[in-house]
């Protein structure tokens, strides 16, 4: 089975909860593929497997910069990403009570209208509330796994 972590950051939190990811599941049987948001267009969703959405959230409510192209890509050109299946690990600051989580709820918000199906719920990482996002990462991330495991093989999409 193949997972891509595509990740948007600004300061490398995103990034770190990837790496933590990417260790707990390096078990011999996935395939775990971190890509940076950075360049990349639509066109990464024809690769086979499971993607995981890791972003964080900036200016008022927006998808970090590094992140900004490939969201724009998918409103300009809106594939069928109807065979996709997609997870989100979230990371806002609930001191931006108008706009908590929207970088990660943006992107939610988009591969749903584009017909992907989420796996599992979107996780909210909230900065202030002391618990580092790696940990929650770690836990939250088995959990996933195994749900992500019984969504193989409906997770192939053509563009
Ligand atoms: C200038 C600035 C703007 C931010 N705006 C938001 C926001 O609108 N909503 C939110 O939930 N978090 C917001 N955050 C919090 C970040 O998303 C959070 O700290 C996150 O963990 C940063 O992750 P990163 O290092 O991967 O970019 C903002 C942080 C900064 C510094």
């Amino acid at each position: 089975m193949k997972l891509h972590l595509l990740v948007g950051t600004m300061t490398g939190t995103a990034q770190l909860v990837a790496q933590e990811l990417e260790l707990a599941w390096a078990d011999g049987e996935l395939e775990v593929e971190t890509m940076l948001m950075d360049k990349l267009d639509s066109s990464v969703f024809a690769r086979e497997g499971i993607f995981l959405i890791v972003t964080s959230t900036y200016g008022q409510g927006d998808v970090p910069d590094n992140a900004r192209a490939l969201y724009e890509d998918l409103i300009a050109k809106r594939p069928d990403l109807s065979r996709l299946r997609y997870g989100v690990f979230g990371l806002g600051d609930r001191t931006y009570a108008e706009t908590f989580n929207f970088g990660g709820r943006r992107f939610d918000d988009i591969l749903n209208e584009l017909g992907a199906q989420r796996i599992g719920e979107r996780v909210q990482h909230d900065a202030s509330s002391g618990v580092l996002p790696e940990e929650m990462a770690e836990k939250w991330g088995a959990t996933w796994l195994a749900l992500a495991k019984e969504n193989q093989g409906q997770s192939t999409f053509s563009v």
